[in-house]
């Protein structure tokens, strides 16, 4: 299967990388306005150019993953080229509805990666458009797949997944800052506590997800009466941890609708 990458910047080339150690993929071509700020890529599978209209028309399957300001014009680019074609958009605020429009004869699917594609560690939310048969949704997971996990949801909690776990790690790595600033604080060098705090974080990420644990259940096993952790986490409590994300995530969602509407509103 050849694969193009309309769009190779942070999350394109990362998905390109991604998909070109797959067997199944005998061919990636990405594109981008000026291909000599492209890195190398260690994968012989994968070319670079900047022709749309080419790429598209060679490739079996497209993915788009362009800022959505520049959606129209490359959409109208490649849009001849997609005819029964599967189109996996990366983009947020960009519609399924829209989508179709621009490219009435693709079969188009919407998603919301995020930026741990560049280690094949995306979770990538997705909604099949409306020509997307049972068999395409397959073939999509298959690309999703890829570059991490996956996860189908209907079209109405993109926005909402482009706050939460689209700007996800953007949030993490504050979290992150912030401990390791902790540790500082508490005489911790700064190269040991960002190892200690990064391997805390994946390791209770996985221990979570491997056990199928809910986090109240794991804080729970760590807090005894009266002891260290049960202290810290009065303070986090007291500094309202849980409410400050809760207003990030809404704030953020907030800022994923406005800019869906501002597309949405520009015809
Ligand atoms: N970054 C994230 O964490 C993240 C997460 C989830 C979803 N997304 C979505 O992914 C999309 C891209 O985001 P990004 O952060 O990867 O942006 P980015 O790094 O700015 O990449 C956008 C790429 O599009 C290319 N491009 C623009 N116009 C083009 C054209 N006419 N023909 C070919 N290539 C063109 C640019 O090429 P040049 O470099 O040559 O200008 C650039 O490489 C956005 O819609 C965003 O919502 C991003």
């Amino acid at each position: 299967m050849i694969v193009a990458v309309i769009g190779a910047g942070k999350i394109g080339e990362a998905v390109a990388n991604s998909l070109a150690k797959s067997g199944q993929v005998t061919k990636v071509i990405m594109t981008k306005r000026n291909v000599s700020t492209i890195s190398r890529s260690r994968w012989g599978k994968v070319a670079v150019t900047s022709d749309n209209r080419d790429a598209a028309k060679k490739a079996d399957l497209i993915l788009v993953a362009v800022k959505a300001g520049d959606a129209k014009h490359v959409l109208a680019e490649i849009s001849q080229f997609t005819a029964g074609k599967i189109v996996i958009s990366l983009m947020g605020a960009i519609t399924i509805e829209r989508l179709e429009r621009m490219l009435p004869k693709a079969k188009v699917v919407r998603t919301m990666p995020n930026i741990a594609a560049i280690i094949g560690e995306s979770i990538t939310a997705y909604s099949p458009g409306t020509k997307v048969t049972a068999e395409d949704a397959a073939k999509a997971e298959f690309i999703l797949g890829c570059f991490g996990d996956y996860v189908k949801v209907p079209e109405s909690l993109l926005n909402p997944i482009t706050a939460l776990s689209g700007s996800g790690p953007a949030y993490i790595a504050v979290v992150i800052e912030a401990m390791v600033s902790a540790g500082l604080k508490v005489g911790i060098p700064r190269d040991i506590s960002l190892k200690l705090v990064t391997k805390t974080l994946t390791g209770t990420a996985n221990l979570l997800s491997e056990k199928k644990m809910h986090p109240a259940e794991l804080r729970d096993a760590v807090t005894t009466p009266a002891g260290t952790t049960i202290a810290g986490i009065y303070e986090l409590e007291r500094g309202s941890l849980r409410t400050s994300m809760m207003n990030a995530v809404e704030a953020a969602t907030a800022a994923a609708e406005k800019v869906a509407k501002k597309f949405e509103s520009e015809g």
